[in-house]
C-alpha cells in the first residue's frame, strides 16, 4: 500500500531511503534547516526516482524465477508497469513534513535531534516514526540515553528502531543483496501499526524485515551499530564476528 512518508532531515539517509521509497511509488516530503536546500533535494530525488527500477518490486517479481537483482526478465517487466505510479518527492519544514506522514522518518544528526522534534511539533503525537538515527560518536555511546527512547519521549509518536546498522550506501543499493542474500532488517517497536508500516518500508527496499523485539530493545540497536562502527574503522571484517545460523547454539545438529 502508497503511503505518505514524511523525512524530518534532507541529509544522505533521507535520499537515499527516500528516493527508494518514491521509486516504489509512495509520496515522500523531506525537510531540512533550510527550505531552498531541501527543495533542490526533493528535485534531485524525484529524478533520481524516476530514472531507476524500484528494488523491492524487482526483488517480489522475481521470486521463484531464481533472480534475485531485478536486472532481467520479470523484475524488469514489473517495473515498466509500475512506472507511472511512482511517487513525487517533496519539500517542506520540519512541520509540515509532521503533519504530510502517515509515517515519519527521524533522519537526522544527533546534535540536531531536539531541535528538529521540538520544531515538528504535536503532529508527531501518536503517529509510526521510524528511527534511523546513530550517536553522532560512536565512542562515547551511551546505552542508558537510547536515542529511540529520547525520540518516543519528546514526540509521543510510537517509534520504530530500524535502518540504523548500515552505511548509506548500502540503503542506496537496487537491492542490497550480498552474496546472494537480501539484506536482513531487524526492526524494534511495540506498536503494531507503525511495525506493519515498517515491515512494508524495508520491503519495498528489496530487504527482508527481522522482529528484533519491543521498543525496549532499541537500545541494544543503537549500541550494536556503534560496536560495529567500530570494528568498520579499526578495519575489521564486522560481519565475520558471528557463526552462521547452525552454528548459533539454537540448532541441534539433525
Ligand atoms: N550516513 C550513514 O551512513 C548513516 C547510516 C545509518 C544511520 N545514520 C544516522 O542517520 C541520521 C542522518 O544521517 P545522514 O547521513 O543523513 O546525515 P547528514 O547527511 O549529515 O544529514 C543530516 C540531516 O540532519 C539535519 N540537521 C538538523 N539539525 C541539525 C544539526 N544541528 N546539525 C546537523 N544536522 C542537522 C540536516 O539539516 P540540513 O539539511 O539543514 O543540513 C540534515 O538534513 C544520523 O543520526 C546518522 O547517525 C547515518
Amino acid at each position: 500500500m502508497d503511503m505518505r512518508i514524511g523525512i524530518l532531515g534532507a541529509g544522505g539517509m533521507a535520499d537515499a531511503l527516500g528516493t527508494q521509497w518514491a521509486r516504489a511509488g509512495h509520496e515522500v516530503m523531506v525537510s531540512g534547516r533550510d527550505l531552498s536546500r531541501s527543495t533542490a533535494q526533493a528535485a534531485r530525488m524525484s529524478t533520481a526516482a524516476a530514472s531507476a527500477p524500484s528494488a523491492g518490486a524487482a526483488v517480489s517479481a522475481s521470486a521463484g524465477t531464481g533472480v534475485v537483482a531485478g536486472v532481467a526478465g520479470a523484475g524488469v517487466v514489473a517495473e515498466v508497469s509500475r512506472a507511472g505510479e511512482r511517487g513525487r518527492v517533496l519539500a517542506g519544514s520540519f512541520a509540515e513534513v509532521a503533519e504530510f506522514g502517515e509515517v515519519v522518518v527521524v533522519a537526522v544528526r544527533e546534535a540536531g535531534l531536539l531541535d528538529t522534534l521540538h520544531a515538528a511539533g504535536l503532529a508527531l503525537r501518536g503517529k509510526a516514526l521510524i528511527d534511523v538515527t546513530n550517536a553522532a560518536n560512536p565512542k562515547e555511546y551511551d546505552i542508558t540515553h537510547s536515542l529511540a527512547r529520547l525520540i518516543g519521549e519528546v514526540s509521543g509518536g510510537h517509534v520504530v528502531k530500524a535502518f540504523n546498522l548500515c552505511h548509506v550506501d548500502v540503503w542506496r543499493m537496487t537491492p542490497p543483496v550480498f552474496d546472494g542474500r537480501p539484506l536482513a532488517v531487524p526492526l524494534c517497536g511495540d506498536d503494531p501499526g507503525a511495525l506493519t508500516a515498517a515491515r512494508t518500508l524495508v520491503t519495498d527496499l528489496g530487504c527482508t524485515p527481522v522482529d528484533g523485539g519491543g521498543a525496549e530493545r532499541a537500545a541494544l540497536l543503537e549500541a550494536t551499530a556503534a560496536f560495529m562502527i567500530g570494528l568498520w574503522f579499526s578495519g575489521a571484517d564486522a560481519q565475520a564476528v558471528l557463526p552462521p545460523l547452525p552454528s548459533s547454539g539454537t540448532h541441534q545438529p539433525a
